[in-house]
């Protein structure tokens, strides 16, 4: 904030939830720049109110929620904050992956209401990751970053991806798979692709249906690209093995949705970037696009560059 308040007139929206739509439609009629978080869709309706804007700098790497090609067709740059998040996202998929397996969760869980009585052989036993087979859906800058953190634990790791990455299989030791093969031969099955009509709903009953009863599925990708109804009824008959996710449809996911009443399934509040440093990189990332993109410049993470180069032309 002190370095957009240092160059711009700057309104800010200090509630907690994200601003009510009614608000951002007004608040936006005389912006010439704009910071949005990814709870805030920035679509036609919006931009059709907002006849001066030049940028609009997301505090995420996702874009989702920002209807790209009217911003194009307007001429708006858009920036987003790549990169920086990587290793931390790539942390808590880890984070996740060995809470579910190890039943971390559950086992805090009974020691504080009083459930544990003594140590026992069968309790609450779970997979081991180290050797097990991980399966990556969406081999870009995190799927990569999870992959070698899997090196580590001496995983066997599988990938899918619409291209084949061949310098990173022979530097990680990775497998290509086509997406069904990878979906029936993982233990854990982790989600890192952008949300797009195409990978919407790309997890649904037919491919919980091909993984092993054992499976382990991890998302800190989009929670529109699982089904959460489809996953709720594979959980709760035990079709896999267990769930975690750091993002879910809708956000945040109603506390009665039947997926809460499972207890093989782990879900934290999309905070997979959550450090005090990433977070605080996505910041000072999100001024510099938004300070540029005022400037008339290429923000230094624009995701529709074309904006200016047509401009230029
Ligand atoms: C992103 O940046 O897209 C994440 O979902 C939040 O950090």
């Amino acid at each position: 904030m002190d370095r957009i308040r240092s160059f711009c007139d700057t309104e800010v929206w200090e509630g907690d939830l994200p601003p009510p739509r009614e608000t951002l439609l007004q608040k936006v009629r005389e912006a010439e720049g704009l910071v949005c978080l990814l709870t805030d869709r920035i679509d036609a309706e919006l931009l059709n109110e907002a006849p001066r804007l030049r940028v609009i700098s997301n505090y995420a790497v996702g874009f989702d929620n920002i209807d790209l090609e009217e911003a194009t067709r307007r001429g708006i740059i858009v920036g987003n904050t790549p990169d920086v998040l990587t290793e931390t996202t790539a942390d808590f998929t880890f984070a996740l992956m060995l809470a579910a397996a190890r039943r971390l969760v559950e086992g805090e869980r009974n020691v504080k209401a009083g459930v544990w009585k003594t140590w026992g052989p069968l309790i609450l036993q779970g997979q081991d990751v180290h050797g097990a087979t991980l399966g990556i859906i969406g081999l870009g800058r995190i799927g990569t970053a999870v992959a070698r953190r899997a090196q580590g634990f001496g995983m066997k790791t599988l990938y899918t991806n619409p291209t084949r990455r061949k310098s990173l299989e022979s530097e990680l030791g990775l497998h290509y798979r086509d997406f069904h093969t990878l979906l029936a031969e993982s233990d854990f099955i982790t989600i890192h692709v952008n949300l797009s009509p195409k990978t919407h709903h790309l997890i649904g009953e037919k491919e919980l249906e091909k993984m092993k009863g054992t499976c382990i599925l991890v998302n800190t990708s989009r929670g529109q690209v699982v089904d959460n109804m489809a996953l709720y009824e594979a959980l709760r008959d035990r079709k896999i093995a267990y769930a975690a996710l750091d993002v879910t449809d809708p956000e945040p996911i109603p506390i009665n949705h039947p997926l809460l009443t499972l207890d093989n399934v782990i879900i934290t509040p999309h905070i997979a970037s959550a450090s005090v440093a990433t977070r605080t990189k996505m910041a000072l990332m999100a001024a510099e696009n938004l300070i540029a993109g005022l400037k008339g410049e290429l923000p230094p993470h624009p995701v529709n560059p074309e904006v200016l180069k047509n401009a230029d032309a």
